[in-house]
């Protein structure tokens, strides 16, 4: 008799089910009620009585290790069943993915362009001050020069307003640090002008800024030669002789984008110049503003609009479609 159930302990341990079928047949061989255990515990009378103590602790055992393998079949068999809920074969859903505004895009290639010899950006607020925007750039109250750039004010604080260009942030970076300063300052910007496809009252500037000993106008020269030359492919440029309160000698950059096409002519209005950026020597009554010493120090200054830039790059006829989000625009900017 106890040998029998050393052969049932033996079964228990090696059986192996293929499915549920399987393990509900051993559940009732087992522990049906006509099963196996019942069988022996009915047995266990006719036991004599020196090997009771033995038959019993081996029957229980056997009813432990039953229970443990139905326990454990169990388990196998429910996750596994969840699992077959899933079609394994069935592909994934197809993930949307979105795309990069060629706002950003452009900004991004024009940061790693001067990243690579050693500007690095900084950020300023949206909504400025007074000084931030206007005086510390050499652009004191009623100067006619802050004409050039109409302003949103906020009503009941005639000093806080919209920033016009991110000139503000370049104040802002030399009121807290020593030279050697180098710069950029990507931002949104806003002027009260009328919406057309040419201009719009939300754009994006980038501005630079380089201050350290000596620096001369053949350095800005040179810098955004460079510039154009990795962004455009051109290296061709010339300045000419502009106006802005915060620089002297200021400029206008003008690349040489050829004629080429019948887009080239439209967009440069048949001379093969365009016109992308303001620069010029800081001014030294700026440099004064934010206590940088102007006999020691000298340094040059640019900005450009993004929209601009973009427009030229991807040859795109409307301003007002970058702030429109419509995805059949967006889309053409997938990266896949
Ligand atoms: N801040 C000027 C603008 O918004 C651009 C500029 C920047 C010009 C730096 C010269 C030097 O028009």
């Amino acid at each position: 008799m106890i040998q029998s159930i050393e052969d049932y302990l033996k079964e228990v341990q090696n059986f192996v089910a293929q499915g549920k079928e399987e393990m509900e047949q051993f559940r009732i061989r087992f522990n049906g009620k006509k099963g196996i255990l019942n069988d022996l515990f009915a047995k266990f009378k006719e036991v004599p009585n020196e090997q009771k103590k033995e038959f019993g602790q081996k029957i229980n055992l056997l009813k432990q290790s039953v229970a443990e393998k139905l326990e454990s079949l169990k388990s196998t068999f429910e996750t596994s069943q969840t699992e077959v809920k899933e079609d394994l074969t069935r592909p994934g859903f197809p993930l949307d993915l979105g795309t990069r505004h060629p706002i950003n895009l452009v900004r991004n290639r024009i940061i790693e362009i001067f990243k690579s010899i050693g500007f690095a950006v900084a950020d300023g607020p949206e909504i400025e001050d007074d000084w931030h925007n206007f005086t510390a750039l050499n652009l004191p109250e009623y100067h006619p020069a802050r004409d050039m750039q109409d302003t949103f004010f906020i009503e009941t604080h005639p000093d806080i307003l919209l920033r016009t260009h991110t000139s503000s942030v370049q104040i802002r970076h030399m009121e807290q640090s020593e030279p050697p300063i180098r710069i950029l300052s990507p931002g949104r910007v806003f002027r009260n002008e009328a919406i057309s496809s040419r201009s719009h009252c939300i754009f994006h500037q980038i501005e630079g800024l380089y201050i350290d000993k000596a620096v001369s106008f053949a350095d800005l020269k040179q810098t955004i030669q460079f510039f154009t030359t990795e962004l455009f492919g051109k290296s061709k440029i010339r300045m000419r002789p502009s106006y802005f309160p915060f620089t002297e000698p200021s400029a206008e950059v003008d690349v040489y984008w050829g004629l080429n096409s019948e887009t080239d002519y439209r967009i440069t209005k048949g001379t093969g110049w365009l016109e992308i950026m303001g620069c010029g020597m800081v001014d030294p009554a700026v440099l004064t503003n934010v206590d940088i010493d102007p006999d020691q120090y000298s340094g040059y200054a640019f900005g450009m609009g993004i929209e601009r830039i973009v427009m030229l790059l991807y040859q795109m006829g409307d301003i007002r479609m970058f702030f429109e989000n419509d995805i059949r625009m967006l889309k053409q900017f997938s990266l896949v």
